[in-house]
């Protein structure tokens, strides 16, 4: 028996000595081991075992690479739930017609299981990529009886279809790889929307993530880069057994390949670079902020450029516009007037040019219908809310028409097509139909226009007295504002001292979270198990009363998803609090400058970082009703939730600026050694632009992971000018943190570091403003050179520290002083 087996191993070893020699195929009689692979025909493709990432991983899966690329891509993965641990396993094809991945000990990792009655089964690899079962004695070699492209990991390789297979129900999707070096399948995938308007989506999870727009024509709606690739034949094929996209290469020699990967959440199409041998990106979706599916909510619009980017379309207003102002779209718009459905004068067509027309899924579209029967089709059915040619290709034709909610919307300038919506659009039909009204009707609309111009008048009064008064502490004007409606406006809770204590032990050592440039914060828990970070001021600071009840009304008025939120405050005897939310993950000064927290915060992290700190900034900047300069941004002051959110914190120094105020002196110098403007620190003068300075330091700090105190002797003693001679030297690379290693996006990074020197220029009106910094970050758009920043901080002369009598602390804490300026 032994013998037996012995004589038959042999026989099959001496089968390999062939497969040495390349085969591209295996019988039912053959199998394929560690060592051994299959070549396609003519050598583009090769399959077999392989270790993913490093090369020191125990885990080995079957798939399918390039043979004539020096870099190992794989482009399909068998068994990629279930690795294989030993190196004595086989790939072979069963009694049963199956291809099956069994271990030593016979248990099946990974098989294919369409039931066949064929006697002769064969595995070929052919130079498509594609690994097929077919039977042998079949006539028609294209009778696949399973097919590796039927089941893609995250590639799309030419000649792939995505889509459906509606006979056999079979849907193809791709599946992002968990990371480089673990091939199972994550949660960022990339499928085709089945509608007869078809458009393709990706979703993080049951998220989606990103949508094309539909096909019209010649390119999905919101990706013209992307399907006019000259390199590149997209078509899409609908009939009654199929629903797929696919695409072929025009010059075959190129090697091409479009992947899903789920550490930047973005699909590529690559193009293998001979010269340098090396994978190019050629396009790479999403593109920009604007393309993250329904941005703005629906019937919004969103603008790359514009800032904020989210627009409601012309004809419509925000559903809240409390919320809409906090930058958070997604509750999005309805009509401005009152629309009624085929109502002469008050329902019409708008048309929008050069946009990504909407999501498709409540969409229907026919081929033969011209623009006006179009028209006709949306008009008649009261649901419909816009119409569009499904075809543009010679000056457009056919018919696509959308239903109830509008959304994805986004500019596409140059690109895009016309949309019609409907809307009230008739404004004369609507004044006439107003003046057949009673005239009980004209006293109202005359006293309502009479109220508006007295409301006016005092906001003309109200703005002449607040810059008269601009050099004033700006809270008194709240004050003053407010007088009247106290209670109204001042709608933070107020807590009592006793439950405070009670929740924070009082005020326990262990419960203390660390100090603050006023005061302690300590984390507490209220009675219903809330917790929360309770700010002390301390009752020696002389100044203390004033930044606090600055703080309390900035706060009750700012909400932004990158701010702190203040849930309550309490004043009583001598003691002054104020309750935030409790931030998880403290703050990002603790991750950062830390060599083993630091390797959490990887770079998709730490970009939407600097994008939440930004945003934030710009909403304190211009966005919020009244404009705030925070003053002591920094590390510290950024606070982080349990996703990793950011959210700016203290405004105890923050100053409100009434109307244009942009600009302001002070005596008082308040604010961070390291962090702050030279204009401010000197000469204690703040602006946006100051803070735009803080932002700046803060922005290469994330990026290098350094502080900006730290010594570089060479480069003025501080990160700034290293980060500037690095620049200088055509280096900026080795200014990005080691502990980032893979996770960064080079060009991603490189551009932070640049916009970080654009903020710290000596001149404050070179340096960006905020919204140009968060356009820069979500855009392509070409930036300015830098000039020579600031990095004369650490060069303070002495008689000056003496004369001015400006001190600056050592440690990281915020340093407030009176200046006898
Ligand atoms: C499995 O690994 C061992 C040790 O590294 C090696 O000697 C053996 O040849 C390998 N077997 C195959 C099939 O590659
Ligand atoms: C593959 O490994 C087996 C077992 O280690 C060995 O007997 C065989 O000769 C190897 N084949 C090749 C082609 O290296
Ligand atoms: C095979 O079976 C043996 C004995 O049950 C076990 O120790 C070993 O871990 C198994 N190997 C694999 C790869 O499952
Ligand atoms: C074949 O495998 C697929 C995917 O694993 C599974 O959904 C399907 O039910 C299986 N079919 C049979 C006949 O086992
Ligand atoms: C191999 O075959 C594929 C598919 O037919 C073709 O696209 C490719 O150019 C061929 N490669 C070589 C090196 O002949
Ligand atoms: C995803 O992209 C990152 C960054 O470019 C790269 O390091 C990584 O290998 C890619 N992941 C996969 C699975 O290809
Ligand atoms: C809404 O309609 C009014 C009156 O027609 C117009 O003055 C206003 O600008 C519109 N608002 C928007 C956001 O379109
Ligand atoms: C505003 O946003 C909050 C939180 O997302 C939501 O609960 C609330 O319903 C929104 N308001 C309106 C009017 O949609
Ligand atoms: C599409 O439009 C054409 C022309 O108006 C019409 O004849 C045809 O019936 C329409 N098809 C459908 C499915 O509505
Ligand atoms: C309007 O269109 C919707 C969506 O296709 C459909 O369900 C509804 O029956 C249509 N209404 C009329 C009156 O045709």
């Amino acid at each position: 028996m032994a013998m037996l087996t012995i004589l038959l191993l042999s026989k099959l070893l001496s089968l390999f000595s062939k497969f040495a020699v390349a085969t591209d195929t295996i019988t039912q009689s053959e199998f394929l081991e560690d060592n051994t692979t299959l070549v396609s025909n003519n050598g583009t493709f090769e399959l077999g075992f392989f270790t993913p990432g490093s090369s020191s991983s125990p885990n080995l899966y079957v798939g399918i690479w390039y043979k004539n690329i020096p870099i190992r891509t794989v482009v399909w993965v068998a068994n990629r739930d279930n690795p294989i641990k030993d190196n004595s396993s086989k790939l072979s094809i069963n009694t049963k017609g199956y291809l099956v991945l069994i271990n030593q000990n016979n248990t099946v990792i990974w098989s294919t299981n369409t039931t066949t009655k064929a006697s002769l089964v064969v595995a070929q690899l052919l130079d498509s990529g594609n690994l097929v079962l077919r039977d042998e004695k079949d006539t028609n070699p294209e009778n696949y009886l399973w097919q590796s492209f039927d089941y893609p990991s995250d590639t799309f390789l030419p000649g792939m279809k995505l889509g459906w297979d509606l006979k056999k129900g079979l849907n193809r999707v791709l599946t992002a790889w968990k990371n480089w070096d673990d091939p199972s399948p994550g949660d960022f995938t990339l499928s085709i929307l089945h509608t007869n308007n078809p458009e393709v989506v990706m979703w993080k999870g049951t998220t989606q993530y990103y949508g094309s727009g539909p096909w019209d024509g010649t390119v999905f709606s919101g990706s013209p880069s992307v399907s006019s690739d000259s390199n590149v034949n997209y078509a899409i094929v609908s009939n009654k057994d199929e629903f797929y996209i696919t695409y072929s290469l025009i010059d075959k020699s190129l090697i091409s390949r479009v992947v899903i990967n789920q550490t930047k959440y973005v699909r590529q199409r690559l193009l293998w670079n001979i010269d340098s041998q090396m994978w190019r990106v050629s396009s790479e979706l999403p593109t920009d902020f604007c393309d993250q599916y329904n941005t703005c909510g629906a019937f919004g619009i969103c603008v790359i450029g514009q800032v904020p980017a989210c627009k409601c379309l012309d004809g419509f207003k925000p559903k809240s516009p409390r919320n809409w102002t906090q930058m958070s779209w997604n509750q999005g718009c309805v009509h401005n007037q009152t629309w009624s459905c085929r109502k002469k004068g008050r329902d019409g067509f708008n048309k929008f040019n050069s946009v990504k027309a909407p999501d498709t899924r409540r969409s229907w579209v026919n081929a033969s219908m011209t623009l006006d029967e179009c028209k006709n089709k949306c008009w008649e059915n009261c649901s419909c809310t816009a119409y569009a040619n499904s075809d543009i290709k010679g000056g457009g034709s056919g018919c696509a028409i959308w239903f109830s909610d509008l959304l994805n919307i986004r500019l596409m300038p140059n690109a895009g097509q016309d949309l019609y919506i409907r809307l009230a659009v008739s404004e004369t039909a609507q004044q006439n139909q107003d003046e057949k009204h009673s005239s009980k009707k004209k006293v109202v609309v005359i006293a309502s226009t009479v109220s508006s111009v007295i409301a006016i008048l005092l906001i003309f009064i109200f703005i002449y007295w607040s810059y008269k008064n601009k050099n004033k502490e700006i809270i008194t004007g709240i004050e003053g504002k407010n007088n009247k409606s106290q209670q109204e406006d001042f709608e933070l809770p107020l807590f009592d001292l006793a439950s405070i204590a009670h929740a924070t032990n009082n005020f326990s050592h262990d419960n203390k979270l660390g100090e603050g440039g006023f005061g302690p914060v300590y984390k507490g828990i209220l009675p219903d198990g809330q917790e929360v970070a309770v700010k002390r001021l301390s009752r020696t600071s002389r100044q203390g009363l004033k930044e606090f009840k600055n703080e309390v009304m900035l706060c009750a008025e700012l909400q932004h998803r990158n701010l702190v939120k203040v849930l309550g405050c309490c004043i009583q005897d001598d003691e002054k609090l104020l309750i935030y939310e409790y931030m998880a993950n403290k703050s990002l000064d603790v991750f950062l400058f830390d060599s083993s927290q630091g390797k959490l915060l990887d770079w998709p992290k730490r970009f939407c970082i600097i994008n939440g700190i930004a945003r934030g900034l710009l909403y304190l900047h211009q966005d919020s009703r009244l404009r705030i300069i925070h003053r002591d941004l920094k590390a510290s002051n950024v606070l982080l939730d349990n996703e990793m959110n950011p959210k700016i914190s203290d405004f105890g120094l923050a100053r409100m600026c009434g109307g244009d105020q942009i600009e302001g002196k002070t005596n008082r110098v308040v604010g961070t050694y390291g962090y702050m403007a030279p204009e401010y620190a000197f000469d204690g003068i703040f602006s946006i632009k100051s803070d735009v300075f803080s932002f700046g330091v803060l922005l290469l700090e994330i990026v290098s992971g350094k502080k900006n105190r730290l010594f570089y002797p060479n480069d003025y003693n501080n990160l700034i000018g290293h980060a500037w001679r690095l620049w200088k030297e055509g280096n900026p690379m080795q200014f990005i943190d080691t502990s980032l290693k893979d996770s960064y996006n080079l060009h991603e990074a490189l551009r932070c570091i640049h916009i970080g020197l654009l903020c710290v220029q000596h001149h404050p009106n070179d340096r960006s403003n905020m919204a140009s910094v968060v356009v820069s970050l979500s855009n392509e758009n070409a930036l300015p050179l830098p000039k020579n920043p600031s990095y004369l901080l650490n060069d303070i002369p002495t008689e000056r520290e003496s004369s001015s009598n400006t001190s600056f602390s050592v440690n990281d804490v915020t340093t407030s002083m009176l200046s006898g300026r």
